[in-house]
């Protein structure tokens, strides 16, 4: 049976991950430090082949002993500080969890590697298509080739990670393939990130945060699609690579809003006038926000044969059903919640 490690399994992404990993048959050991963003999954942590580790990944004692006792076969690093917002807020914490601690967790598996024979060995590391900066309207979608022009403490943290990534590789031919992604959406996801915030300020009738003009633009991925592209780069993914993931679904910020209040008025019969759109409110910006994103994912579609297959108003439809029926999720979840939405929304104009 392949064994993983998978850090940030408690989190959005990583908890999907392990979900499906679980349907697959692997084991899974689970590395958390346990942050606001995160949660024990009932279907994983009740799973016979998922164990947990409460634990920082920059704790290198630790670290060096879950290797040794549970022997890998792969790692997927998804352990992360994530929300742009809170990097303007307190950028160290970034800093410290994504480039600090990430390089101390990777020098504990180099040395596992040096002193353990290990066949096939994978660390796959997820970073973000937040590395590359931001677009022009008509520009070009990101590539793998595109230079790095991070734009937020956060996504220069994830930049800095993957230096350190590549370094490793071709200084110690360190075994790493790098994913950057774009904005994942779907169930357990922290409702601070745009489309749960929204779908939960729409249920509780508070108003809709929209910065600037609304006309930034990202391109949407299903989590179950990015899962199973982390699957993909597992089998197939060639060593020093990186891949891009895309949800090939452009849309504006302010379309994507006015898309799920359509979506709730037509649930709960609601009128013109009573339309949950009415909540909308432009607030001040985000400082450096950036413009437009936009992934070309033609790389893994080629070499490794994924495609999404969730279109995005199929996957904002089960997204949307998800947390209309999992409210008290969504209630547990929110441990420091009140006190972020203060901090971020009540200066803003
Ligand atoms: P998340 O914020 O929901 O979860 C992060 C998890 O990491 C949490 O469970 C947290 O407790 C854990 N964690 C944080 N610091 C840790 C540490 N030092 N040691 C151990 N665990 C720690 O994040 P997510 O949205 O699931 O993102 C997962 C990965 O995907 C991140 O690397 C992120 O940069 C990347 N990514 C996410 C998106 C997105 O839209 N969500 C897009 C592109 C890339
Ligand atoms: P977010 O979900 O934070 O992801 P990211 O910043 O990583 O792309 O934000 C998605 C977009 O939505 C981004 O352009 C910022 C915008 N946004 C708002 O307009 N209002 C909000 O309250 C939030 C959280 C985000």
């Amino acid at each position: 049976m392949k064994k993983l490690i998978v850090t940030g399994g408690c989190g959005f992404i990583g908890s999907n991950f392990i979900k499906l990993a679980l349907r697959k048959g692997y084991k899974i050991k689970n590395l958390d430090s346990l942050t606001y963003a995160s949660h024990k999954m009932k279907a994983n942590f009740s799973h016979k082949n998922h164990s947990f580790v409460k634990c920082d990944i920059g704790d290198k004692n630790i670290i060096r002993k879950i290797l040794n006792d549970f022997k890998p076969n792969a790692v997927i690093n998804f352990a992360s500080e994530t929300h742009v917002d809170r990097s303007i807020h307190n950028p160290e914490i970034f800093f410290k969890t994504n480039v600090l601690n990430t390089f101390n967790f990777v020098e504990q598996i180099r040395k596992f590697l040096s002193e353990n024979k290990t066949n096939n060995f994978k660390f796959i590391h997820i970073s973000t298509d937040e590395v590359y900066g931001s677009l022009k309207p008509k520009e070009k979608s990101f590539t793998e080739k595109n230079k790095f022009l991070p734009n937020s403490p956060y996504s220069a943290s994830k930049a800095s990670a993957e230096h350190v990534m590549r370094s490793y590789y071709k200084t110690f031919k360190f075994p790493v393939i790098i994913s950057n992604c774009s904005n994942n959406y779907g169930p357990f996801q922290y409702p601070e990130k745009l489309i749960p915030l929204i779908i939960q300020n729409c249920i509780n009738n508070k108003s809709l945060p929209i910065y600037g003009d609304g006309k930034q633009i990202r391109d949407w991925l299903f989590v179950d699609d990015h899962c199973h592209a982390i699957f993909k780069i597992l089998k197939k993914g060639q060593l020093g690579e990186t891949y891009n993931i895309g949800g090939n679904a452009e849309i504006s910020n302010i379309k994507l809003v006015k898309d799920i209040c359509k979506i709730l008025d037509k649930k709960y019969n609601k009128k013109k006038k009573n339309s949950y759109s009415n909540l909308i409110k432009y607030v001040s910006d985000r400082p450096g926000h950036d413009r437009r994103y936009a992934i070309n994912s033609k790389k893994i579609q080629k070499n490794l044969g994924w495609k999404p297959s969730y279109s995005f108003s199929k996957g904002l439809k089960v997204t949307i059903e998800w947390y209309l029926n999992n409210r008290e999720w969504t209630n547990f979840v929110k441990k420091d919640y009140k006190k972020w939405i203060k901090k971020n929304y009540s200066k803003r104009i």
